[in-house]
């Protein structure tokens, strides 16, 4: 292209181009061009820009690349102060916060707009006719520092809104690193030799204030809006939930978390439905945000300090806490892997008190630097256990002691084995060592494998070691007798352990495969291979190349599978469990009890549903992990009410369980 003119008229096409898919990738989450046909428009536009460097303008996406590095920041000073949120730390300080909205504006009942909480910084961006011309930190929340530079490298932040943008545009947001993003950047970090984040939020900041702007563009950062600061002429949304939909439409990205509720019923329903899916979530978050919903409203409630009344932050409970590292232990698994496991001075942390947490290895207990004596980070996040992040070697004292993996098995004195291409230590024992046997065994009868009520860690460490047991098959021969005649055993709940025996040989194939404890095969792949062979048989016969043509299988896991039915020990243990009366229906094969964000919660349904049947809700819900059931009682987590609900409803509200309706049972399932 030779001519100004056409290039000028193709640039302008091919940035519009360009910033549509943009806003398709990052806003929308809908892309609609392959990365290698997005790369050539890009490409395409460079060019011209080279020819004609006349034709760059601040809205090009070539221009995020990252220009020349500062000095320093400058300040900005920013025309509506960027203020803090007050905390709330009980629902009783929710309650109140709705009690006292509704003195105030003297309603009976509230809309809020409730949102997640990201874990960032928060920056302003301004807008003006629709160009994005300057970007601040919050700072002391009147003057923060000029970043433009640096934001403009966030891909996700649109160069030029679309539609029509008002004269002046404050947004306010925040800046935040994806988790999977976060995870990367770490591993480039590990690779090249330079230190890791502690977390997405500090990598973010560090990433938003580097002088560099070359830096921050090799940085996946991210921005979403929660509200707006300055704006000409006057916002004309009543409702703060209209305005994020406004935002969203101008290509601004904005959380899709956000819900409208009402009362206090309506708020906790929320906050408890994003925290059950809060490790699901692409992003961390520390808990809510409720802001009354409509604009005339908040402008009635006023400030207190640095905050307005109108909204309150409820953060979840902490994940991280600091502790003490009083030992390190070895743990022998079914498996024979030796796991260090570090003994902690007890410490409340994700809502628990922990007191033990996985080191993992030894590569990774020589990676993250644990002495034993040392303060460290333990995090525990949702249901998965506690682990150790980080030691502080700062505040090691004189006594510390670096821990060594021992040659020995620790309960069976076998060599341990470590070969030089796996980071895990194996004791070499296999069924000699108790250890493997006992954790083989307690998973056998753990609930999601055969699920015997009763046969627990205490009982196995028992039967194991009075000999009664050495394989799964023996669980079936136990007789009531030989269980009473155990130390502390009773004759009733000797009678109900064997009744749980028995009960249990009735079971599904995948979770039989899961029981039987192969190496790699956790429950989702024993559900994979339950569904794909329909048939014990055929999966036990099956060569390493047809388990790789199930989906999610590797060369790995199939190894491990061929290796398990190869010995004949397992074959004969199977043999000698079918012969005991284990049994499944192979029709039923795969239907083994889902895991998921609701796992342990149970719902009632009541009334009618409008997207879906009463049947389909329950699949739904039963396929994220909870439970239908069909009366209420003081153990129902959720009463879902649909249109003209009855009784049910009543009764619910007589027994204070949450009632929530399809809209958030909707949002509580998985997608
Ligand atoms: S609204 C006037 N909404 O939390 C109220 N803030 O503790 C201004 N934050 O500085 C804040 N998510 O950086 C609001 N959905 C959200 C938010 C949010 C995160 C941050 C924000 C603010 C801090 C206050």
């Amino acid at each position: 292209m030779h001519d100004l003119t056409d290039a000028t008229a193709r640039a302008v096409v091919l940035r519009a181009e360009i910033g549509e898919h943009n806003q398709r990738y990052y806003v929308l989450d809908d892309p609609q061009i392959p990365d290698a046909e997005y790369d050539r428009l890009f490409r395409e536009l460079e060019d011209i820009e080279a020819e004609f460097p006349q034709l760059r303008s601040v809205d090009s996406p070539t221009q995020r690349v990252g220009s020349t590095p500062v000095e320093k920041f400058l300040p900005v000073e920013h025309v509506v102060p960027m203020l803090s949120l007050s905390n709330a730390f009980t629902d009783e300080d929710i309650r109140n916060f709705d009690r006292r909205s509704r003195e105030t504006l003297e309603l009976t009942t509230i809309e809020y707009s409730a949102e997640p909480k990201f874990d960032g910084l928060a920056v302003n961006l301004r807008f003006e006719r629709g160009i994005f011309v300057r970007g601040a930190t919050r700072g002391d929340g009147s003057t923060g520092e000029d970043v433009t530079q640096n934001l403009r490298t966030i891909r996700n932040i649109p160069l030029r809104l679309s539609g029509s943008a008002p004269e002046i545009l404050d947004v306010r947001g925040e800046v935040i690193l994806f988790k999977d993003d976060f995870e990367l950047l770490n591993h480039r970090q590990r690779e090249a030799g330079n230190k890791e984040f502690v977390n997405p939020r500090n990598a973010a900041a560090g990433s938003l204030r580097q002088l560099n702007p070359k830096i921050t563009a090799s940085r996946p950062l991210r921005f979403l809006a929660y509200g707006l600061g300055h704006i000409l002429p006057q916002n004309q949304f009543r409702k703060h939930s209209e305005t994020l939909s406004w935002l969203k439409s101008l290509g601004i990205p904005v959380s899709t978390e956000a819900r409208i509720v009402t009362g206090p019923d309506g708020l906790q329903t929320y906050y408890e439905s994003l925290q059950l899916r809060r490790e699901s979530l692409p992003y961390e978050i520390d808990g809510v945000v409720y802001k009354i919903n409509e604009t005339a409203l908040q402008e009635r409630m006023g400030f207190v300090a640095r905050a307005p009344r109108f909204a309150i932050a409820y953060k979840f409970p902490a994940q991280e806490a600091l502790t003490v590292v009083l030992d390190i232990d070895i743990q022998v698994g079914r498996t024979g892997a030796l796991t260090p496991v570090a003994r902690l001075s007890p410490v409340f942390v994700g809502g628990v008190t922990v007191t033990n947490a996985t080191l993992h290895n030894e590569e990774e207990l020589r990676r993250k630097d644990i002495w034993i004596g040392d303060t460290v980070v333990v995090r525990r996040a949702g249901d998965v256990i506690p682990e150790v992040v980080r030691s502080l070697p700062e505040r090691r004292p004189g006594t510390a002691r670096t821990f060594a993996m021992p040659t020995r098995c620790p309960i069976c004195g076998s060599a341990v084995s470590r070969p030089s291409d796996e980071a895990v230590a194996r004791c070499t024992g296999g069924a000699v060592c108790p250890a493997q046997r006992k954790q083989a065994l307690m998973h056998f009868a753990s609930r999601r494998a055969m699920n015997i009520e009763g046969l627990g860690d205490k009982l196995i460490d028992q039967i194991v070691d009075a000999g009664l047991v050495t394989t799964a098959a023996d669980i079936y021969s136990l007789s009531q007798q030989s269980l009473v005649d155990l130390p502390r055993m009773g004759e009733k709940s000797a009678k109900n352990v064997i009744e749980s025996i028995l009960n249990s040989r009735r079971t599904t194939l995948a979770r039989f495969i899961y029981a039987l404890g192969i190496r790699n095969v956790g429950e989702a792949t024993a559900a994979e291979l339950a569904r794909y062979f329909g048939n014990l048989n055929a999966l036990m016969v099956a060569d390493i190349e047809q388990l790789q043509d199930v989906p999610d299988i590797g060369p790995t896991v199939s190894e491990s599978i061929c290796d398990f039915f190869a010995d004949t020990r397992n074959r004969d243990n199977i043999d000698r469990l079918q012969a005991a009366g284990v049994s499944w229906d192979e029709t039923l094969a795969g239907s083994g009890q889902s895991r998921g964000p609701l796992s342990g919660h149970t719902f009632v349904l009541t009334g009618t549903l409008r997207t879906m049947t009463r049947d389909e809700a329950r699949v739904r819900i039963e396929q994220s992990g909870g439970k239908v059931l069909g009366s209420v009682s003081k153990k129902t987590k959720w009463v879902v009410a649909g249109e003209d609900a009855g009784s049910k409803l009543e009764k619910a509200h007589a027994l204070g369980v949450s009632v929530i309706d399809e809209n958030e049972l909707l949002g509580l399932l998985i997608k």
